[in-house]
C-alpha cells in the first residue's frame, strides 16, 4: 500500500512516518514544504531521500505528483502554532484551508481509497472547569489556527458527503514527545529550564489542556486508517489534563531547575482556558488505549532533548531564526 503523508518533516508527521515503517510492507511517501516547522533530518534513517517529496500542498500540480498511484493520503500538513496565527492569520488559511481544498481535489482526481484529515480538539473551542468534548460537541473555535483548522475539517467532511471521498477526520489533543519544534510550551521549556533561562507562562498559568504523548497519538491514527469508518470524526486523547503551570513545575523538577525561572506573562489574546477530551468512541469502536502515562511521557521526552542537542541547536539556528524573522517578524526559540 502506498501511503502519503503530508506535513512528514514536522513534529507528529516524522513519529508518525517512523511507526509506519516498522512495517515493510507499506510504501511511505512523505511531502512536506519544509517550513521553519519541517526538518528534512527528522526522517534521517527513516525514509530514503527519494521518498521524501519537497511541496506545497497549496499547490495543485506539486499535489497530482506526488498522489498519483498512492492509495492512501494521511494529511497532516499544517501552520500549527497559535501564537503565530494571532501574530498573522493568512498563512494559517492559506494552508489549513486552501492547502486543504488542493489535496481534496486531487484526492478525488486520482482516485484516492482513503484520506485521514489530522485535526486538533481546539477547533471545539474552550471548555469550563467540567466536562469533555465529544464528537458531537458544537465546532466553536475561538483562535485563527483553530478556525482555520475545523474550516479544514468542514471542507473535508463536505467532500465526503457530496462526492464520497473517503475522509476521516481525527481530532486529538495537546501533543509532546521527540522532534517537536521548541514554540510549544513544552520543548520551549524543556530547553529553557535547561540553560536555566526564564519561562514564560501566559495569564497565571491556570489554563488546562489535555496532553497526549506523539506516540499515543500516532497509534491511534494507524487504527484510524487501518478501521475508521469514512464521513466520521474519532476524538483523540483524554485522561491527560494539566494546567500550564504544573507542566512546567513538572519539567522543571525532572531538570532540578528552580521554580524561580517562572516568570508570569501577559496573557495569549484570547486564550482558551481547557480542552478535555472524550475519546470513547475510539477506545469502544477501534479498541485504540493510550499506553503512556503523562509522567512517564514527560520524562521520557525530557531526557530525549537532553540526549539531542545536536538536533535542537539546528532548529534554533541562525537559519531558522532568519526565516522566522522574515516570515512573522519575530525571532522564536
Ligand atoms: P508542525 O508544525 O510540527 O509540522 C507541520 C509540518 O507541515 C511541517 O513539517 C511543515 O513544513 C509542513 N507544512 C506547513 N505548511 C505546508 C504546506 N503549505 N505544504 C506542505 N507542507 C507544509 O505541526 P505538528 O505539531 O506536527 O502538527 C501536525 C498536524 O497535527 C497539524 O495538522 C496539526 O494541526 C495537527 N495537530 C497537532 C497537535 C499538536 O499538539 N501538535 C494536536 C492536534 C492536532
Ligand atoms: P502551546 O504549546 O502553544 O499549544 P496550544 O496553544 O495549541 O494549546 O501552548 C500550550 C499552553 O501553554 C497554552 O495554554 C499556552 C501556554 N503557553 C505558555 O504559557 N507559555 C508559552 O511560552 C507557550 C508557548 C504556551
Amino acid at each position: 500500500m502506498r501511503i502519503v503523508v503530508t506535513g512528514a518533516a514536522g513534529f507528529i508527521g516524522s513519529n508518525f512516518v517512523r511507526l509506519l515503517c516498522q512495517d515493510a510492507g507499506h510504501e511511505v511517501v512523505a511531502f512536506d514544504a519544509l517550513t521553519y516547522a519541517g526538518n528534512r533530518h527528522n526522517l534521517d534513517g527513516v525514509l530514503p531521500p527519494e521518498r521524501i517529496v519537497q511541496g506545497d500542498v497549496r499547490h495543485p500540480a506539486e499535489v497530482r505528483g506526488v498522489l498519483e498511484g498512492a492509495d492512501v493520503v494521511v494529511h497532516m500538513a499544517a501552520e500549527s502554532h497559535v501564537d503565530r496565527s494571532i501574530q498573522g492569520a493568512l498563512p494559517f488559511v492559506e494552508t489549513n484551508v486552501v492547502g486543504m481544498q488542493v489535496m481534496l481535489d486531487v484526492a478525488r482526481e486520482v482516485g484516492i481509497r482513503r484520506f485521514v484529515a489530522v485535526s486538533t480538539d481546539e477547533v471545539y473551542g474552550s471548555l469550563g472547569p467540567e466536562g469533555s468534548f465529544t464528537e458531537s460537541s458544537p465546532v466553536a473555535p475561538n483562535s485563527p489556527y483553530a478556525a482555520s483548522k475545523a474550516a479544514g475539517d468542514l471542507l473535508a467532511l463536505a467532500a465526503h458527503h457530496t462526492f464520497g471521498l473517503p475522509i476521516i477526520v481525527t481530532r486529538c489533543g495537546n501533543n509532546f514527545g521527540p522532534y517537536q519544534f521548541p514554540e510549544k510550551l513544552i520543548p520551549l521549556t524543556i530547553l529553557r529550564a535547561m540553560r536555566r533561562e526564564p519561562i514564560p507562562v501566559y495569564g497565571d498559568g491556570s489554563n488546562v489542556r489535555d496532553w497526549i504523548h506523539v506516540e499515543d497519538h500516532c497509534r491511534a491514527i494507524l487504527r484510524v486508517l487501518e478501521a475508521g469508518v469514512p464521513g466520521r470524526v474519532y476524538n483523540i486523547g483524554g485522561g491527560g489534563e494539566r494546567s500550564n503551570v504544573e507542566v512546567v513545575r513538572a519539567i522543571l523538577k525532572l531538570l532540578g531547575a528552580p521554580e524561580s525561572l517562572i516568570r508570569f506573562v501577559p496573557d495569549r489574546l484570547g486564550h482558551d482556558f481547557r480542552y478535555a477530551i472524550d475519546s470513547t468512541r475510539l477506545q469502544t469502536e477501534l479498541g485504540w488505549e493510550r499506553r503512556w502515562s503523562f509522567e512517564e511521557g514527560l520524562a521520557d521526552t525530557v531526557r530525549w532533548y537532553q540526549t539531542q542537542e545536536q538536533w535542537w541547536r539546528t532548529v534554533l539556528s541562525g537559519e531558522y531564526r532568519a526565516y522566522v524573522a522574515k516570515q512573522y517578524g519575530v525571532v522564536g526559540g
